[in-house]
């Protein structure tokens, strides 16, 4: 390569770099992305928002359990080729086969508002908006606040199992490396310590914490970081040779409110997994946490919060799938 090409390709680099990651490029955070818009379906489907909320609150009026599921998709697809769908489509080695995704649910909810708005405006809303919509308006339907969510995002064509692995944060994962890892799609810490707020709603199976009851380490046979009593819930929950099926609410002390619970349980021992617990214990991020437990303050944040996770590396470019689970055939 001759230098005045290097010197384009870095300038290129740079350029692509700075659109892709989701800040300004002087440390401040942008709340979204600038391709995307709020008035994106003005004339091409103004009802699509309402379409989508109608038919994703007609399904929780009947059973709302789905609803920590559609929100934890959300993070699940954003974090792994951009929020672009990949998350939501079928077949071997796909993201949701990856371990990671093994217990992801409220894809039948997406199915069903992607149904109703084809129904409504065939072809032009994308699942990626669609998914968007629909966490915005399940957060709500949970007793969340309401957040605007800007529309424009593409369906992508690539979900690749390993991707997925390699991308998503483990349970285990302490606050540096959580901080990495939200770093690496252009999140804070402080964004981290919010997005983690949606463990305000939601389980998990015993395998994502039964490492912090038995064993734990040579020093400490249970995790000394969990309130004794609530150590002793969880064994009973989940024994070492625990059902499979079991799952254990996220937020130990209001596990079906929107609300502050979760952290209010951080400052009484009770997160579930060390990736929570070790929020509080952080001097780089217990401040946060703190502030956090007024429920105002939340939800507000947390709305801000799902509007930068919802514009990780989105494609403007691309495909309106016909279908959330398979890509279109051409
Ligand atoms: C696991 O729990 C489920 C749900 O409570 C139950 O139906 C199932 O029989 C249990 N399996 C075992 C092996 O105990």
């Amino acid at each position: 390569m001759d230098l005045q090409f290097k010197f384009l390709l870095l300038i290129t680099i740079l350029a692509l770099s700075e659109f892709g990651v989701n800040g300004d490029g002087h440390g401040r955070k942008l709340a979204s992305h600038p391709g995307l818009s709020k008035d994106y379906y003005k004339h091409t489907c103004p009802q699509a928002e309402d379409v989508i909320r109608k038919a994703v609150f007609d399904e929780y009026d009947k059973d709302s359990e789905p609803a920590p599921g559609v929100l934890r998709l959300q993070f699940h697809d954003c974090f792994v080729e951009g929020c672009d769908g990949s998350v939501l489509l079928d077949g071997p080695g796909t993201e949701k086969t990856a371990k990671v995704n093994a217990e992801l649910d409220g894809f039948d909810i997406i199915d069903i508002a992607k149904a109703a708005i084809e129904a409504a405006c065939p072809g032009i809303v994308s699942c990626a908006d669609v998914l968007a919509f629909a966490v915005r308006d399940s957060v709500v339907k949970m007793g969340g606040e309401y957040w605007e969510v800007p529309g424009g995002r593409k369906d992508g064509r690539v979900s690749i199992a390993e991707h997925a692995q390699a991308a998503l944060p483990e349970p285990d994962y302490t606050v540096p490396e959580l901080i990495a890892n939200f770093a690496a799609k252009g999140l804070s810490a402080k964004q981290m310590v919010i997005l983690s707020g949606a463990h305000t709603v939601g389980a998990g199976h015993c395998d994502k914490f039964v490492g912090r009851l038995y064993n734990y380490n040579e020093k400490y046979y249970t995790d000394p970081t969990i309130d004794p009593a609530y150590a002793e819930f969880l064994k009973q929950k989940c024994p070492e040779k625990y059902n499979i099926t079991t799952q254990v609410e996220n937020d130990a002390v209001t596990p079906d409110l929107f609300d502050t619970g979760y952290y209010q349980g951080l400052g009484e021992k009770k997160g579930l997994f060390t990736s929570d617990q070790e929020l509080v214990l952080d001097k780089r991020t217990a401040k946060t946490v703190k502030s956090l437990l007024k429920k105002d303050r939340f939800l507000k944040k947390f709305g801000k919060a799902m509007q930068a996770l919802a514009a990780v590396e989105v494609k403007l470019e691309g495909e309106v799938r016909k279908n959330c689970r398979v890509v279109n055939k051409y």
